[in-house]
Order: C-alpha cells, then structure tokens, then sequence
C-alpha cells in the first residue's frame, strides 16, 4: 500500500475543532467496546508492555488499555524489547512530559529492529496535538499505530487494522467525546481504585491544554458511578479516588436531574467504602455544600487540592482562572476551618508571560498567608494553540527558575511547619506495604494524605491502623504503630 502523506491522513488531530464546544449533551454509550472476532485471542502466548505517563485520569486510562489487552489474551512483560504489543500512554502538559515520550520513542527503534513483527502504539493526551502527531508520522516510521483520547476503545479494531491493512495506522479523534461505560478494566491496585466521574475539561485556562487534549466536560451518570462504587466496596477496595479535570463542574452538562458533585460525593460516602478521596477541584465553584459534606462524613477524606496557579489577580485574569487572590483565600480559610484537620495542597506556575516581579511576589504572598501543607510548583511551558502561548514574555529563563527556587522554599517550610504539628498525635493510616529494605517499617497514607513511614507489624497491610507520629520531614512523617 502507498505510503500517505501527513496530510492525506484522515484522522488526525485538529486543534480548531477540538476548541469547539457544542451544547448537546455527550452520548453516553453502553455497549460501544468489543473485540472483532478476528483478533478475539491474537494476544494469546503474545506479552505486552504499557507505560503511562502523566495524571491520574491517564493512570485510568492506562487500566482499560491493559483491560483491553488482558480480554485479548495478552500478558503482562516489564521489559519493552520483549514486548509482542508496546504502548506509551503519554501526557502533554509540559514540554519536558512531550520530550520525555521522544525519548523513549528513541529506544523503541532499537527494539523494532529486534523484534520487526511487534507493535509499536503512542496514544494519550500528547498525541492529540497537531505537531506530536505530525511529527511521529513523518519522523519514527517504527511507530505502527497513533490512537488518542477519544478512542481507547477502540484498541481491538485499531490492532486489527495494523496487521491486516499492513500499514501504520493513526487514528485521533478531536472530538468532543462520548462516554464510554462497558471497556474493560485491570486496576494495578488492590488496595485503592480510580473511578472516572467525569471526563474533559471546559475551564480553558489560557496556559493549559487539556480542554482541547481530553474535550468537552462530560459526567457519567450517577447511578453508573454508583454501581461502580459499590462494586468496588464488596471487592474489598479500602480507598477510591473520584476522578475529573474539575469534579466541581459534575452533572453540569448533563439533561437530566441527576444532582451535582456535592450530592455526588454525599451518595458516594453513604456507600461505605472506609476511604473516599477527590481530585482536582477549581476554586471557582466550589461550594459550601461541598464543603460541608466533606465535614460530615468520616470517610470523606480531609484532604483537598486547590490549585492556585497564581496569587496576583493581573496574572489570574490573563490565566481565565475566574477567581481573584482575595476570593481564593476567602474559600482556603473557610475550607481550613470547616473541615477539621483537614490538609491543603496546591499547583503553582512561575514564569507565567511577562509574570512582574510584584506579580511573583504576590504569589509568594498568598503562599505565606496559606501555609499550605504541599505544593507541586511548575515553571510556565509554552503549549501550541493555547491561548498564552501566543502572549508576549520578555522574562528570561534564569529570572524563572530563580522564582521557583524561591518558591520552593516558601513551600517546603510551610510544609515541615505543617508536619510538625501531627508530632505526638495519633494518625490512622492505610497501610500499603512495606518498606524494600526493612520489613517492619511499614508505609501508608494519614487520612490527610501524609505520606507516613512507621514501625509495625507487617500483618498490618491492607488494613487501617492507628500510628503514633514521632518525627515529621518536609516531605513525610515517622513513627510507630499503636494498635
Ligand atoms: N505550564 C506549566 N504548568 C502547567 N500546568 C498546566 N498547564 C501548564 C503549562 N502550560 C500545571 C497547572 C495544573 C497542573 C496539573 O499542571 O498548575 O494545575
Ligand atoms: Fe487545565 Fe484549567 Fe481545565 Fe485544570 S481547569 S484542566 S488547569 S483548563
């Protein structure tokens, strides 16, 4: 078959379209997944190997794509040059995440020269920008199949197609999106799950890609999170982790009186499950229900991420992050003194264009009046076809990485000065295993999700135990189990 050029291709991603928004509401689809008789058990005595890169919805993601493969009688190999089917399930959200991938996509021609017959696959969030994709055809013939957000589902046609059409196959949707509620799914914990409440994102902050790499905001339906909750509970799940771009924005886009995140996360406690945790929610819309609800409930976790992003209202306003510096901390205070014990932590980007150096120091400001427990803090990264890369920035690169050092001390003060305060209390903690040198040094997550390393018993995994903090670090805290 002749080899086609980039722009022949019919499938490929389109930054336009993927910014488009349109008000019918997504479909949500029951029976969408199968595997074409044809390769029912192709992966039979065949190994395959996944990476995922990137944020918890791709970690869930990266759970159906091993579903699929396991249905398809695939097994699991942790070395790629043994791999019959490898796939990097990637992420877009910084540069350096996109290099990354390039990098790996490098070692895998060494594997393909080895191994000619397997297949190679990229999928996820980077390869739903023109470039990455436009890129990858032109540039690593090695890779044999592109497939984006839109269609993971699909994978069973998709390697259908590679071996029986003999030719590479890219295949990205942009789309807005469909819901997609029978794909099979191989959770890699069994102690804690992920469960998808809602997928893409509306928000369109100006510096992000997301709403145009995982398309318009669409909720499952209550009643099929619910089911899947429960399911997880008489499993045996301790903890699950509702799932969104923005959780707060649930049932929005949905026709039916189906409730919203606040009666969501109420239904979800009332099933029992000992842990329920959220991630991520905007300031913006985040309401009082919510937060009372969390207060209410004992297996609400008090554990809440609000991303900041900036702590001046000039920067925020050219961010579309909908919120000013005052209202931010307005909500982080009655969040702080609402939820008993609760712990905050945030995302912060420095070098945002032609950040001012007052504009920095406002950030550092709301910082110093937060305290908060943790923060992931980010140097500001170009994303094509968003609308910040397009602004001017005369701010050089070592003025930027300046402010993050500074940042970062701020942060990790705070977040030592937080630990602190659990030294001498008592903490129930999660235990997920134990440590690789010492068996009985066990570790766990506090309901505060601190990540804590403690004397024990190993019989102790799997269960929740009381653990006496004796030493806080920046980044966990010791001690020893009680009971
Ligand atoms: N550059 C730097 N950081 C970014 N984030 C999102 N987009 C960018 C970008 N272009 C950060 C935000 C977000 C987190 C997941 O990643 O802080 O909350
Ligand atoms: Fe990106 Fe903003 Fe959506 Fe978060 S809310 S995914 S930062 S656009």
């Amino acid at each position: 078959m002749a080899k086609l050029n980039y722009e022949e291709i019919l499938n490929k991603p389109n930054l336009r379209q993927a910014a488009r928004r349109s008000k019918e509401p997504s479909k949500i689809l029951y029976d969408d997944f199968n595997i074409p008789s044809e390769v029912v058990n192709i992966g039979v005595g065949k190994k395959y190997y996944v990476a995922t890169y990137g944020c918890q919805a791709n970690e869930r993601d990266g759970e159906t794509i091993i579903g699929i493969l396991e249905k398809m009688g695939y097994t699991e190999t942790s070395e790629m040059d043994d791999a019959d089917i490898a796939i990097l399930n990637t992420c877009a959200i910084r540069e350096n995440a996109v290099d990354r991938v390039f990098g790996e996509i490098g070692h895998l021609k060494a594997s393909k020269r080895k191994k000619p017959d397997s297949i190679y696959a990229i999928c996820g969030c980077m390869v739903q920008e023109e470039v990455v994709t436009k890129k990858i055809y032109e540039s690593c013939p090695h890779i044999d199949l592109v497939f984006g957000t839109h269609n993971i589902h699909k994978l069973p046609q998709l390697i259908l197609d590679v071996i029986s059409k003999k030719t590479r196959i890219i295949e990205v949707f942009s789309c807005e999106g469909e819901v997609i509620e029978n794909a099979p799914v191989k959770r890699l914990n069994n102690l804690k799950a992920w469960v998808n409440i809602m997928y893409g994102c509306d928000k369109f902050c100006t510096y992000c890609i997301v709403p145009y790499t995982r398309g318009k905001e669409r909720s499952r339906l209550k009643k099929d999170i619910l089911k899947e909750v429960q399911e997880l509970k008489d499993q045996g799940y301790m903890e699950i982790t509702l799932l969104g771009q923005n959780v707060n924005a649930y049932g929005k886009d949905l026709k039916e009186d189906n409730g919203d995140f606040g009666e969501l996360l109420e239904d979800v406690a009332k099933i029992g499950i000992p842990r329920v945790r959220f991630v991520t929610s905007h300031p913006w819309n985040f309401t009082d229900k919510m937060i009372e609800t969390i207060a209410k409930y004992d297996n609400l976790m008090p554990f809440i991420h609000l991303p900041l992003q900036s702590g001046d209202d000039e920067i925020l306003r050219r961010m579309a992050r909908r919120y000013t510096k005052e209202e931010y901390i307005a909500l982080y205070n009655k969040i702080r003194e609402t939820i008993p014990g609760v712990s905050i932590t945030t995302d912060i980007i420095v070098g945002f264009p032609n950040e001012s150096e007052e504009a920095f120091r406002n950030t550092l400001d709301v910082v110093d009046t937060c305290h908060y427990d943790a923060a992931f803090t980010f140097i500001y990264s170009p994303r094509e076809g968003t609308p910040a890369a397009r602004m001017e920035d005369p701010i050089d690169m070592e003025t930027k990485h300046r402010r993050l050092e500074e940042l970062i001390a701020h942060i990790n003060k705070d977040a030592l000065a937080r630990n602190k305060e659990y030294e001498g209390k008592v903490v129930k903690v999660l235990v997920e295993g134990s440590s690789k040198r010492n068996d009985d040094i066990l570790t766990g997550y506090s309901e505060s999700q601190k990540l804590v390393n403690f004397k024990g018993d190993p019989s102790s995994i799997g269960k929740i135990v009381n653990v006496k903090i004796t030493k806080a670090k920046t980044f966990t805290i010791e001690g020893e189990q009680v009971d």
